[in-house]
């Protein structure tokens, strides 16, 4: 039984073998192998989604399968069902779940006890399906492995996105730097936990020199809306604009994860000029969670 609940789980040649058949799916739309063919998958989200949303609801289908879109206040889980009882429940039923939620923690205990394939769609604690894709991009547009280059996040670098770079680093032997104000830096304990070549640093400017890819999100993530206002003055600074870009290497990749706050994390002009790269980002949640998904009941 495979689950995808963290990046800490995939091993590298697990995660070539996914990369590569994303490549498949991607050249082989509408004439691939179906192998949820008579399945039924569960996606339960109880935060917002676009993009996770509709690529695994696609995906899903692409493969063969059927689709049920749960929200957690329609359902008893709302009501205080215990997780352990919903996942009891669905996985007699389901042939598996795709969870977007608050506490990591929860998403394992779906998976530990409804025994069906589940997928970490997000959490506060990593987002793999998104960083997943993101290397399958920057190799696609690249046209060259991730491995011994320089990916640079900025911003808010205690939250799930780049707590699934620090994994992704470990794994497929590449240097990340991260850029973000000391209270916005990924723990100690992950940070020993993950080993990898990992930079945090206030410095912008050193974090993007030579970067092969420039990265951010949004400064407040969900769950954190309460805090928005001192996000935003914190992390003012931490942008990716045109001086920014200057810094890194001429051949860099501009990519953010979406959605975007333009005038925040990123100018209008500058998620303008790479917006094939980042529209590519989010299309690619498509191809490499298909990928994803056959790699995981095959
Ligand atoms: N990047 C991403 O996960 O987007 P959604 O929140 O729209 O799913
Ligand atoms: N860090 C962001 C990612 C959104 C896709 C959040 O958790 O809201």
């Amino acid at each position: 039984m495979k689950h995808l609940l963290s990046l800490e789980q995939l091993t590298a040649p697990d995660i070539r073998e996914i990369l590569n058949g994303a490549g498949e799916f991607k050249r082989n739309r509408g004439s691939h192998r179906r192998p949820l063919e008579g399945q039924t998958w569960a996606l339960i989200f109880t935060k917002s989604s676009t993009r996770t949303r509709v690529s695994f609801e696609v995906g899903i289908r692409e493969l063969g399968g059927g689709t049920m879109f749960l929200n957690p206040n329609d359902i008893q889980l709302g009501r205080g069902e215990p997780i352990r009882d919903t996942a009891r429940v669905l996985g007699r039923m389901i042939h598996g779940a795709v969870i977007r939620t608050y506490a990591q923690a929860d998403v394992e205990e779906f998976a530990r006890y409804s025994k069906i394939p589940t997928v970490n769609a997000l959490t506060d604690s990593e987002h793999p399906c998104q960083i997943l894709t993101d290397i399958f991009t920057f190799e696609e547009l690249r046209r060259e492995s991730i491995a011994g280059k320089v990916v640079t996040f900025v911003g808010d670098g205690a939250c799930n996105v780049p707590a699934s770079w620090i994994w992704a680093a470990t794994k497929l032997d590449f240097e990340l730097r991260i850029a973000a104000p000391k209270a916005y830096q990924p723990s100690q304990e992950l940070l020993l936990k993950a080993g990898g070549r990992v930079l945090c640093t206030e410095d912008l400017d050193a974090a993007a020199d030579g970067a092969d890819l420039l990265y951010t999100d949004v400064w407040v993530s969900m769950g954190k809306e309460s805090e928005s206002a001192q996000r935003l003055k914190d992390l003012s600074s931490y942008q990716i604009n045109e001086a920014l870009v200057k810094k890194a290497r001429p051949v860099a990749l501009v990519m953010h994860c979406l959605p975007a706050y333009r005038g925040k994390e990123i100018t209008e002009e500058i998620l303008e000029v790479h917006a094939n790269t980042i529209f590519t980002q989010a299309e690619n949640r498509l191809h490499t969670q298909k990928s994803l998904l056959a790699w995981m009941v095959q």
